[in-house]
């Protein structure tokens, strides 16, 4: 804690060094720090002068089904955030509650409605919706160039709660509501805010999700966030292989209003397969599963080398993820090559990446991940403690990564099976047990890509 106190101060240091600005400025510009969200006038708001996403439900019946059961509508009541959340407060003593709270509960942030008692946090039920309908449509500007590093980061945007609803159309009338039109709403930059996590006090980029796609293709072919994840997923898959988005996204947005050639959905699917099924939506966690089974592509060859060893040549393509495959938090996510040659009795001649009884992914497994360590070098998946990445073996949009196994051939076979899978989990066993206690469910592998194949030795 008092470390912790240390290096804010030493944060506040820096800042006034290279930015020329006081503490006393920088709780004026982010009087939510260490989020960086404000709103218009920088002074705290009521919960209830956010509508409940109930209420838009009434004539958005249609995106409420998409939004109700995804991520955002989980972002507060995660378990597996809220527990990492408590272990926050309990070792930060409350100077990171807004920092967290800043993306995963903006409503509750700009109230200060969250409250920690008995071990728990505690917050209004509007505040309890997470990214909500109102908490993204009232969202009027960001602050990227008062940001730390000058990118998005850390929830900097303006929210300003009230009658007018920002969106993308420039001729929309409701009775409800007034409307207006927001370009920001169909750019990157406005997922980026919350897609981009640094570490508060030295900008470690902890998750790295828009500043990827940023410098990628995606960005320089106008396809943002949106064109991937606010479509049905068939339609990401064609768009990230043709580079193009579709010429039309029929819908109609609202039930009294017009038919729209235009209209994107709204079920923010992601990699996440196990929350939302946790959380009683079959239905987002049947879409992860579909997105990740879309996402790589693998290339395998097997050749005889001269000193008698096989050598088993793997591709990992990342064919349609806009940003590095995995993305964000990939110190935690795994994603891994599993391998099994068999001979024509079955007998394993070879394996890798075959979980062990715990559940582990064994070690020398290629694991296509990032190894976070705190100062002193020690492997740590808390944020806070985040100083460097040992290594980040994520695969840049449109990139590949090979990977090359070398084994002893059996004598007196003529031809091995070859089994190469590449598998997904959102967090190891370990870190969900550790976090969710007894309560943990068994964290599925989500089988991405496989290829069976023949070879002959
Ligand atoms: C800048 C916005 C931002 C901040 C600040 C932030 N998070 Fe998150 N958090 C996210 C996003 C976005 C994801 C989802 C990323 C993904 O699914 O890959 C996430 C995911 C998580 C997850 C994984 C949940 C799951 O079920 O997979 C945990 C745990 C978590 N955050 C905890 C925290 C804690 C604790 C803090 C504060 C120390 C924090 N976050 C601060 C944006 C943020
Ligand atoms: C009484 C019905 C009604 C309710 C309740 C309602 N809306 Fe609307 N809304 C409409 C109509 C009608 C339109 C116009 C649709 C169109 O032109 O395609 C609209 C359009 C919008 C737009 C598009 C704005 C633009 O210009 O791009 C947004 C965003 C929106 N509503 C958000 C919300 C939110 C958030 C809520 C809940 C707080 C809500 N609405 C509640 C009727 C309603
Ligand atoms: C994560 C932020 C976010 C949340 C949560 C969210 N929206 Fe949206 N919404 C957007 C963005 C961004 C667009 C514009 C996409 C574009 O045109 O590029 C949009 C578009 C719309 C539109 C215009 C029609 C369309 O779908 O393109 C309406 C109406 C709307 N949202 C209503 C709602 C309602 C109602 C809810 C809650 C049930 C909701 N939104 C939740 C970000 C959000
Ligand atoms: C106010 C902050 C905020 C904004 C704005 C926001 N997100 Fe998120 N998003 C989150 C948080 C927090 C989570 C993770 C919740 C969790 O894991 O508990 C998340 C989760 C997601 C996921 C699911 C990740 C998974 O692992 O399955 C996707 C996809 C996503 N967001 C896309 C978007 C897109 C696209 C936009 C812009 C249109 C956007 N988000 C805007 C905060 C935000
Ligand atoms: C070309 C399509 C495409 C674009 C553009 C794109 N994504 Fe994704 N996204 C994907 C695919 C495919 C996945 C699933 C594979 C993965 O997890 O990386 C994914 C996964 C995610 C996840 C979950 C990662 C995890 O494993 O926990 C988040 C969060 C996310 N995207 C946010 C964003 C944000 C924010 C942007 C814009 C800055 C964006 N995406 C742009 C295709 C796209």
């Amino acid at each position: 804690m008092k470390c912790f106190v240390k290096v804010l101060l030493l944060f506040f240091l820096f800042c006034s060094v290279s930015f020329a600005i006081d503490e006393a400025t920088i709780k004026k510009q982010f009087p939510f720090f260490p989020s960086l969200l404000t709103t218009a006038d920088g002074k705290a708001v009521k919960s209830s002068d956010f509508e409940s996403s109930t209420v838009c439900m009434g004539c958005h019946p249609d995106i409420y089904n998409q939004w109700k059961g995804s991520m955002h509508s989980n972002s507060y009541n995660d378990p597996v955030f809220q527990a990492l959340w408590v272990v926050a407060e309990k070792e930060l003593g409350g100077s990171v509650r807004n920092l967290c709270a800043g993306c995963h509960t903006a409503i509750g942030t700009v109230s200060q409605e969250v409250k920690f008692e008995n071990g728990k946090f505690e917050t209004t039920d509007i505040a309890k919706e997470g990214v909500t309908c109102d908490m993204c449509h009232t969202i009027s500007d960001v602050r990227i160039k008062i940001s730390p590093t000058g990118l998005p980061q850390n929830a900097s945007f303006v929210i300003s709660p009230g009658e007018v609803k920002r969106g993308p159309y420039k001729d929309s009338v409701s009775p409800y509501h007034k409307t207006e039109y927001s370009e920001l709403h169909t750019k990157s930059e406005f997922c980026g805010s919350c897609h981009n996590v640094f570490h508060p006090v030295t900008n470690f980029h902890i998750e790295n999700t828009y500043t990827e796609w940023k410098f990628s293709v995606y960005a320089q072919k106008g396809i943002e966030c949106q064109d991937c994840h606010m479509v049905p997923v068939e339609v990401a898959i064609t768009t990230a292989k043709t580079l193009k988005k579709p010429e039309k996204l029929p819908g109609k947005p609202c039930t009294t209003g017009p038919n729209r050639d235009y209209m994107y959905t709204h079920e923010f699917i992601g990699g996440n397969a196990v929350i939302p099924k946790l959380m009683g939506s079959q239905k987002h966690s049947d879409m992860a599963v579909k997105r990740l089974q879309n996402a790589a592509g693998l290339e395998v060859k097997f050749e005889k080398e001269k000193t008698g060893l096989g050598e088993l040549e793997v591709k990992v393509i990342n064919e349609t993820a806009g940003h590095n495959l995995p993305t964000s938090l990939t110190e935690v996510r795994e994603m891994w090559l599993e391998i099994i040659v068999k001979d024509k009795k079955g007998n394993i001649v070879y394996q890798s990446g075959v979980l062990d009884k715990e559940g582990n992914i064994p070690e020398g497994t290629e694991v296509f991940n990032a190894y976070a360590v705190d100062e002193s070098g020690k492997h740590t998946v808390k944020p806070w403690e985040i100083a460097r990445f040992e290594y980040n073996n994520t695969i840049p949009p449109k990139g590949s990564k090979k990977v090359k196994y070398k084994f002893a051939l059996p004598k007196n076979e003529k031809e091995l099976d070859v089994l190469v899978k590449l598998n997904y989990r959102s967090y190891p066993q370990k870190v969900a047990n550790a976090l969710l206690g007894k309560d943990a469910p068994k964290i599925p592998t989500i089988l991405m890509k496989q290829k069976d194949m023949k070879v002959k030795i």
